[in-house]
This record gives C-alpha cells, sequence and structure tokens, in this order.
C-alpha cells in the first residue's frame, strides 16, 4: 500500500493519496484544498484515482473536491449520507467557525458549491481500491456521517477527525456529540486490534495500542 500524505490548509490537515501498487488504483481520502504536489503526485507515480474517499463533511477535509474533481473527473465522490447537509452546505460552513461573510474572500475560505456526490457509504461495506480492501465503519460523534476506513491486511485505520494521536476529535459543532464519539471509536476503532497503525486527520501517526494506554479521553486500562 502506497500512502502519500499532504499537509493542508490552515487547520493543518492530513489530506493523503493511498494507493494499491500491483494495480495502480488510488483514491484520495479527505482532499482539503488544492494541492499541486497532490496532483503532481498522482500524475507523476501513474496513479489511477477512483475515487475522492471523504470522512466527513467538515471544510478542511472537503475543500479541495472540486478543484481535485475537476483535475480527474472519472473519480467517484462518497460521504456517508448524514454529512451530505455539511457538504452541500460547504459555502456556509465558515460561518461555524465564527468567519464572517465579508471576511471569507480575504481569510481563503469562499466555497463554491461543491460537485454531486457519486453515492454515499454505507456501514458495513468493503470499499475495493485494487487489491486494498476497506471496510468503511460508520463513527458518528464529531460529525453525525463521520467515516473510518479500516485495511485489515494492512493493519491500518483512517480515522479522520474521530481519534487523534493522544486525543480525540472536537465536539462542540453542528451534530457533535461527545458520549456518541466515545462509543464510536470504542465499537468501531479500537475493537480493530493494537497493532493497527492509525493514520488521524491533524497530527501524527499512531497505534491503537497506544492510544489505549496513553489516550486520556478513552482511559481504557484505568477503571
Ligand atoms: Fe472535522
Amino acid at each position: 500500500m502506497i500512502i502519500e500524505t499532504f499537509v493542508l490548509t490552515p487547520f493543518q490537515q492530513n489530506t493523503r493519496v493511498i494507493a494499491c501498487e500491483g494495480t495502480r488504483k488510488a483514491i484520495c481520502i479527505d482532499p482539503g484544498e488544492w494541492s499541486d504536489e497532490l496532483v503532481d503526485f498522482i500524475k507523476n507515480n501513474d496513479l489511477k484515482l477512483q475515487g475522492i474517499a471523504l470522512t466527513h463533511g467538515h471544510l478542511d477535509h472537503v475543500g479541495g473536491t472540486t478543484d481535485l474533481s475537476r483535475a480527474f473527473p472519472d473519480a467517484e465522490i462518497i460521504l456517508h449520507k448524514h454529512d451530505e447537509d455539511l457538504y452541500y452546505g460547504l459555502p456556509r460552513q465558515p460561518l461555524f467557525l465564527g468567519i464572517q461573510p465579508h471576511q471569507m474572500k480575504a481569510m481563503g475560505f469562499d466555497y463554491a458549491p461543491p460537485p454531486q456526490l457519486t453515492r454515499n457509504w454505507e456501514h458495513g461495506e468493503i470499499y475495493e481500491v485494487g487489491n486494498l480492501r476497506f471496510s468503511v465503519r460508520h463513527c458518528p460523534g464529531h460529525t453525525r456521517g463521520h467515516v473510518v476506513l479500516a485495511e485489515e491486511n494492512e493493519r491500518s485505520v483512517f480515522t479522520g477527525d474521530c481519534l487523534f494521536s493522544g486525543t480525540i476529535g472536537r465536539t462542540d459543532l453542528p451534530g457533535g456529540d461527545y458520549e456518541q464519539l466515545i462509543a464510536s471509536i470504542s465499537e468501531n476503532i479500537l475493537s480493530l486490534g493494537d497493532d493497527f497503525t492509525v493514520y488521524c486527520g491533524h497530527g501524527p501517526e499512531t497505534t491503537i495500542g497506544r492510544e489505549k494506554e496513553s489516550n486520556p479521553f478513552l482511559n481504557i486500562n484505568r477503571e
């Protein structure tokens, strides 16, 4: 599995290209904004971008969808249905962050309406990218329609804004729910296995074992 990370947007979001080495089929998980480097990486490595795989609908994870979709028009765009309101409401999302309409352009947050989704994630589906098989797990709590993608053979999980190294996603934005997030992490991420590498939507990678041991929000071994 090829994994290339691009740290984008003022929120330092991890946009990733994941590809099957054998077939060169690839996905982009969460294009935060336009990036020449990202597009060049796909083209220069002879990758075939089959999909734009969105973990959730927040602007720092979907803001580059319009441009990436223009560059690779055959790539499908997939998001859970419970985050469609966030996705199609992208031009209004800066308001949640206290950015007023007259400030949006100057601050780089003037988004066009994003392209139509191709389809929605279904909890439990297996999404194939060449020889890679991602199990799609609905993990509400940070947003209502957040999903994580787990590749069991590669012992890797892409957790978006559910779980980070040493912390968890914020739950104070619309659709957030702290108890639900903790339950989602416990049921759908920690259950994968301690040896899984966790690729987070912001910040460094970690492992499930390390988070079980030391993440103060999870508290697994201290009851
Ligand atoms: Fe988010």
